[in-house]
């Protein structure tokens, strides 16, 4: 499968020669892909966001992805980072595609950056799925992602995909019928 339904996870690596997306458009810092950077700034302005969400991260290449894996193992450890950091060349940031969103409030984190089930992070939650993005490591669904729970981390699948799986609460892996994405 790719476009915009593209799975990446450690089972699934990115495909050669998909490295760098063709159409990435830079909104607030963080680039992504143009038609999720289209729908990202559309949802942000549905909900009235203003600048209290903070686009924390969007594409990264295979680079960036190893240096925050190195990163993120000298500094919290290889149980943390098995968890919260995908493997270099198995991270769907390295589409275009996905993005973390963080409460713009003090510090943020940048593995995991708030993004509370409350408030203007939760009216986005909310009106995602009508634009086009679904919240890609759901609690309960770490042993299908291989990831932990990521409130913050959203991914751009399209409609009328977003709505489908949010309704029936299936991850990306579930919807495209590819089991568990643990290597
Ligand atoms: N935090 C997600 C899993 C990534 O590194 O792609
Ligand atoms: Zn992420």
């Amino acid at each position: 499968m790719s476009g915009n339904l593209i799975l990446v996870n450690s089972r699934h690596p990115l495909p050669e020669g998909l490295d760098v997306p063709p159409d990435l458009s830079v909104t607030d810092g963080a680039a992504l892909r143009s038609e999720a950077a289209e729908a990202l700034k559309a949802v942000l302005e549905h909900i009235g966001a203003g600048d209290r969400i903070a686009l924390v991260s969007g594409w990264r290449s295979r680079e960036e992805q190893e240096e925050i894996y190195a990163q993120s193992l000298r500094d919290s450890g290889p149980e943390f980072t098995a968890k919260y950091v995908a493997l270099p060349g198995c991270s769907e940031h390295q589409t275009g595609l996905a993005v973390d969103l963080g409460l713009r409030e003090g510090e943020i984190d940048f593995i995991r950056p708030r993004f509370p089930y409350s408030g203007i992070c939760q009216s986005f939650r909310l009106a995602a799925p009508k634009f086009g993005f679904v919240e890609r490591y759901p609690a309960g669904k770490e042993h299908i992602t291989g990831i932990a729970h990521e409130p913050w981390h959203f991914r751009y699948v399209g409609l009328p995909h977003s709505l489908i799986m949010t309704e029936s609460g299936l991850t990306l892996e579930e919807y495209l019928g590819e089991g568990s994405g643990e290597a």
